[in-house]
């Protein structure tokens, strides 16, 4: 009798999956716990998680140790930020029983996976990467001329190999490092001429125009900001507060919304095309005052969040919450030491490595 081959199985799995046994692709994103989230976030990432989840195999995980390569001289605020964000996730929806959701230093394999694609992955590579860059001129008050933050896309590089994530959903701000991802993939199944890692796709978002209270992008940083944590006063007192048509001093005065008030464009990702079409017709023909068409606003955005403050709530009595995220661990945990066992025997196996011409 013919024995059974490691080829074999591999074809017997392929089979069921031609038989039609759903193969789902594989979905990574990460998020840094460094501060709570807010509209932006809900409607800009969270949304897209949410669908994925309906119909991908998702991890979700919070990246403490990205965190760490910007707050590491503040790191006691990160424990508190990754269990708030944890919570958040779970109340807008995240299900732990459909994604495999994490904490990235509860599974010490990413670091393991960072120190070996360090070995192979050539500095200027980090050097000329734009988001690097940037983010050195912006946060100024921080000194960031560290070995760890150079070293960012390549532990975000482990943090999806690790898994052979097919699909990454980020923002376009985290393109150049998904880029760099590919390479490194690349460059380690060149060198150690084994196809382990296959070659991650970002699925980029469009992530829709989201403005904080001063017109300014949405942001914690500039204190602009509606979070998911906040009270429905706070919601009140910050939507009341949104900038409005500056050339609209009276009431009397016709407005322009889609040209000249802030907070009208919060306001259209809420509203129906109805109630759209109210705001714009009452603004401009100076029947609706500002502060009656925020108050009417605020109790809208009150009331999309009182499911979530609700779900946050009762969350917050079970005691055990937070054990929801063991399974995802475990579950995490035994991908990532498989990978880790191929990524050895790959790398010892290989007669000698081929360099790039
Ligand atoms: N760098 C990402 C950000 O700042 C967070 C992140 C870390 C991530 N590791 C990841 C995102 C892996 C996607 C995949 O938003
Ligand atoms: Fe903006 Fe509403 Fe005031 Fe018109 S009435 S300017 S839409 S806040």
């Amino acid at each position: 009798m013919k024995k059974v081959s490691i080829d074999d199985i591999i074809f017997f799995r392929n089979f069921k999956f031609f038989r039609g046994a759903k193969v789902k692709k594989r979905v990574l994103s990460g998020m840094r716990p460094t501060g709570p989230l807010h509209l932006g976030h809900l409607l800009g990432v969270l949304k897209n998680w949410l669908s994925l989840q309906e119909s991908y195999e998702c991890f979700f995980f919070v990246a403490d140790w990205h965190a760490l390569t910007t707050e590491y001289e503040n790191p006691h605020n990160i424990k508190e930020f990754t269990k708030e964000l944890l919570l958040e996730w779970f109340s807008v929806g995240i299900d732990p029983e459909r994604a495999v959701v994490f904490i990235q230093s509860d599974v010490k394999e990413h670091a393991e996976l960072y120190l070996l694609l360090g070995m192979i992955t050539p500095v200027p590579w980090l050097e000329r990467n734009p988001t690097y860059k940037e983010m050195r001129e912006n946060l100024r008050d921080k000194d960031l001329n560290t070995y760890g933050f150079l070293g960012y896309p390549v532990l975000q590089a482990a943090d999806i190999l690790i898994y052979k994530a097919q699909l990454v959903p980020v923002g376009i701000d985290q393109l150049p490092h998904l880029e760099l991802t590919r390479e490194i993939a690349r460059r380690f199944n060149y060198l150690y001429q084994r196809e382990v890692f296959p070659e991650p796709q970002a699925l980029l978002s469009e992530v829709p125009k989201i403005p904080g209270i001063d017109g300014r992008k949405m942001s914690k940083s500039y204190g602009n900001a509606i979070f998911l944590n906040d009270t429905p006063e706070e919601v009140r007192r910050k939507i009341l507060s949104f900038i409005t048509d500056t050339q609209r001093p009276r009431k009397s005065d016709p407005g322009d919304p889609e040209a000249r008030c802030v907070a009208f464009q919060l306001m259209k990702l809420y509203l129906s095309e109805e109630e759209k079409e109210e705001v714009i017709s009452s603004c401009k023909s100076a029947k609706l005052g500002c502060r009656d068409c925020k108050q009417r606003f605020a109790e809208k955005i009150i009331a999309f969040l009182t499911p979530i403050w609700e779900r946050r709530a009762k969350l917050l009595q079970e005691k055990d919450w937070f054990d929801k995220v063991r399974e995802g661990r475990e579950k995490a945990r035994e991908i990532a030491k498989q990978t880790m066992n191929e990524v050895y025997a790959t790398i010892l196996s290989a007669k000698s490595a081929y360099l790039p011409v």
